[in-house]
């Protein structure tokens, strides 16, 4: 039976705040039993809480009721123990434990509440399946590693709400019932009840609200806020999500970056004790892609693009040649250390690369003053020595060469680069490189739709020196947008806004809406463009990216209290999930296809 506390029943502190320091208090402790360990005429149990463990002490000296409780207690029993702290006894220190020179000799000990056996040990880095992990999440998060993880992401919050109030940034709530926001991903709808037939949009961001707040003069806004996005899913994505939100205006580029690397400065220092050297390095978006093959370039190691187009365009050699006349390119990267991989792994960088949509993947390689390759036979003695010289080829090295359409080349060698480097061990998750990648495109063209959609979002502003392109050539327009990445993720991203209503109907017209359209979408923000705008700017840090670099983890899952999985549903509690009978036909709607049927 489970007990409830009585009024003297009070915490002295947590288990892993007692020190040698306490001995000879009376304390009153509480947590989960760690273990129970039964010698006989000793017992001991290992009783945790969030702040870590404490050993409680049982002897001959223990009464025979209280040693009798011990005695049926079994792991992940909740107990209240009261008794003395005291130093263990000879060989009994454990130096691994911040409480190991103490222990609780026990004098009262009841069973809050028992537990059956966990369906996984309660213990750092066991290896557990994820899906069972997910299940039982109450249970993982008792997870020393996790718990760690959690509370600091708290941390991370309190650090990032007092950096942007001390800037002078305004925390203020937007709705989560809302017309749609376009990002780019599909939106998760919501049925209204009392609008039969209508619905509205959670928010992909709360981009025209916090504009709309620029509008209404606030001037530096901030907001932690909830976003969802119905998209694939990956290691760094999740169906809803918090961003760090910030809006300024009378703002230029610079101001935005300058506050945002503020905050990181400061975050670094505070939760992680390293100076980061400000202001971060900033490369455009076209030389990100032609060195690194990406966007967001993890630069904690070389491997980067090299264009050799020029010295393949004539070879009888089709694969390059053909590229370089189908107006795409061959380029390559040079792997060092690569050399040292054997068939069996090309073959299986080739498999990665057709993953890129790569039509295949060309490689040479020197290794012990030996050279291979899968090309040379096809090209002349000239080119051979020509690419060797370009990639600087030396015992040791792989070089991997892609031709294709340039994007397919980017993609592809961008990747490879990143898997290699993984591959080899270069990528230490504690080495941050900081980068600002500048000068996106404003336009993406979308093969899918047959149009050019906004490549951040259509709210933000081209450079000013490509204006007209937005009609005479979209591709070729700029945009004054920005990401901050770290070590290969796109931690955040923003823009400097249109808040001219001109510029604003001409980037709708582009975007293939019509005036009625654009009107029908976002006539209020036409309209609040017609009161007094202020030139304004902002960005969004993806807050679970964040707080997972910070701590030099891969997965979001594992700073996210209660994370969905790869088919964005929550195992603990099923759900999505089949509605009450009676809740569609409040909403007036029917369903017409559910996977329960098939
Ligand atoms: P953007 O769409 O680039 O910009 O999002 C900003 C940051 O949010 C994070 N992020 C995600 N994190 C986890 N799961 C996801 N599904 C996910 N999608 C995005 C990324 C990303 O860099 N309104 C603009 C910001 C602005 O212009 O001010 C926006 O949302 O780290
Ligand atoms: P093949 O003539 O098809 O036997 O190809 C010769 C070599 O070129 C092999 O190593 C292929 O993997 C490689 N290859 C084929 N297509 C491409 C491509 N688009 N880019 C780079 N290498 C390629």
């Amino acid at each position: 039976m489970a007990q409830l506390l009585n009024k003297d029943d009070v915490r002295t502190a947590r288990c892993g705040e007692f020190t040698a320091a306490d001995i000879g208090k009376e304390v009153c402790v509480m947590g989960w039993a760690q273990r129970q360990r039964d010698l006989g005429s000793l017992i001991f149990i290992d009783l945790r809480d969030r702040s870590g463990i404490l050993q409680l002490a049982f002897d001959e000296q223990t009464d025979k009721a209280v040693f009798d409780t011990a005695f049926s207690v079994r792991s992940e029993f909740v107990l209240l123990a009261k008794g003395v702290i005291r130093a263990r006894g000879e060989g009994a220190v454990n130096k691994n434990l911040p409480t190991g020179e103490i222990e609780v000799a026990v004098r009262e000990l009841r069973v809050l509440s028992t537990a059956q056996t966990p369906p996984f040990a309660i213990e750092e880095n066991s290896n557990v399946r994820p899906e069972l992990r997910l299940t039982y999440r109450y249970l993982d998060l008792r997870r020393p590693d996790i718990q760690k993880n959690i509370i600091a992401r708290s941390q991370i919050t309190k650090i990032a709400r007092d950096y942007y109030a001390s800037q002078g940034f305004i925390d203020i709530e937007t709705p989560d019932l809302i017309k749609p926001t376009p990002e780019g991903a599909r939106d998760y709808l919501v049925p209204s009840r009392v609008h039969p037939g209508k619905f509205y949009a959670l928010p992909q961001s709360p981009q025209l609200y916090k504009q709309l707040l620029m509008v209404a003069g606030f001037d530096r806004y901030f907001q932690i806020a909830r976003c969802f996005r119905d998209e694939d899913l990956r290691a760094d994505r999740q169906p809803e999500f918090t961003q760090i939100d910030v809006e300024m205006s009378f703002v230029r580029q610079d101001d935005v970056i300058a506050v945002t690397e503020g905050f990181l400065k400061k975050l670094w220092k505070e939760f992680l004790g390293i100076e980061l050297e400000t202001p971060f390095l900033r490369m455009e978006y076209k030389e990100a892609m032609e060195r690194f093959g990406s966007d967001k370039p993890d630069l904690r190691f070389g491997f980067e693009l090299k264009d050799l187009s020029d010295l393949v365009k004539d070879s009888e050699f089709k694969v390059f040649s053909g590229a370089v006349a189908a107006g795409g390119s061959v380029r390559a990267i040079n792997v060092k250390g690569g050399a040292a991989f054997s068939r069996k792994e090309i073959d299986a960088l080739a498999e990665f690369a057709k993953s890129y949509r790569a039509k295949g993947l060309a490689w040479t390689k020197m290794h012990a003053g030996e050279t291979s390759s899968s090309f040379a036979k096809f090209l002349t003695p000239e080119e051979n020595a020509a690419i060797a010289s370009r990639m600087g080829l030396e015992d040791g090295d792989l070089i991997l060469v892609c031709a294709d359409k340039n994007q397919v080349v980017f993609d592809t060698l961008g990747a490879l680069r990143v898997h290699c480097a993984k591959k080899l061990g270069l990528l230490d998750p504690h080495d941050f490189k900081f980068l600002w990648v500048t000068d996106f495109p404003l336009f993406e063209y979308s093969e899918e739709e047959n149009r050019y959609c906004a490549k951040h979002h259509p709210f933000t502003m081209p450079n000013a020196d490509d204006l007209d392109l937005i009609e005479s050539d979209p591709g070729a327009a700029r945009a004054i947008a920005y990401d901050i990445v770290l070590n290969g993720t796109e931690l955040g991203g923003g823009s400097i806004r249109i808040h001219d209503p001109e510029i604003q109907s001409r980037m709708f017209r582009a975007l293939g809406f019509t005036e009625e359209e654009a009107k029908a979408k976002f006539g209020f923000l036409l309209e609040a463009f017609k009161y007094g705008v202020p030139p304004h700017g902002g960005m969004a840090f993806g807050l679970d990216r964040l707080v997972t670099l910070a701590l030099g983890l891969e997965d979001i899952r594992d700073v996210i209290a209660f994370p969905k999985v790869q088919n964005a549903s929550e195992l603990m509690t099923k759900c999505p999930s089949l509605p009450d009978p009676g809740a569609l036909d409040e909403l007036s709607i029917a369903v017409t296809k559910s996977e329960d049927d098939e």
